[in-house]
């Protein structure tokens, strides 16, 4: 049935644990997680480890919202923002399906939240 919501998904993410992983893996860490054009989005950020831990949350999220459908890789999500700010998922793969993704970030913490719609 179109527009149907398939699936709802939430993740929660140390910030000093992505950190710590980054410190010890670099960019072998950051390419098998992130695309290239991820990571330039947030590249020059003031919080960079948070939105880095938060894109990951968002991809766990989705990840548990698309779980009955098809399994899926951390590179094959991308994590984008509109121009408002608004974060924005896009499939490396093609999907039938829309997600409505939200985003928090703290010191300590980021948490993300998607629902998955079938198209
Ligand atoms: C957009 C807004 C809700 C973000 O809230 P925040 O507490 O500053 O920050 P959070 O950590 O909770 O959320 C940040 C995430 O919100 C998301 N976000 C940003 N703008 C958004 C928008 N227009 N719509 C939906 N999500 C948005 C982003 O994903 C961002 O993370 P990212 O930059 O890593 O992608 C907030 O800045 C805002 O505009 N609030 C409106 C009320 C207001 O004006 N308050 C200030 C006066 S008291």
């Amino acid at each position: 049935m179109d527009n149907m919501i398939i699936g709802v998904g939430i993740d929660i993410v140390k910030i000093e644990k992505i950190k710590s992983i980054i410190e010890r893996l670099g960019k072998d860490f950051l390419e098998r997680v992130f695309n290239q054009e991820e990571l330039e989005n947030i590249s020059k950020s003031k919080m960079y480890y948070q939105r880095l831990a938060a894109r990951f949350a968002a991809k766990e999220a989705i990840i548990k919202a698309l779980s009955k459908k098809k399994p899926l890789a951390l590179k094959d999500i991308l994590i984008l923002n509109k121009e408002n700010g608004a974060p924005y998922c896009e499939f490396k793969k093609k999907l039938d399906v829309e997600i409505f993704l939200s985003i928090t970030h703290i010191e300590e913490y980021a948490i993300a939240c998607a629902i998955a719609q079938q198209k």
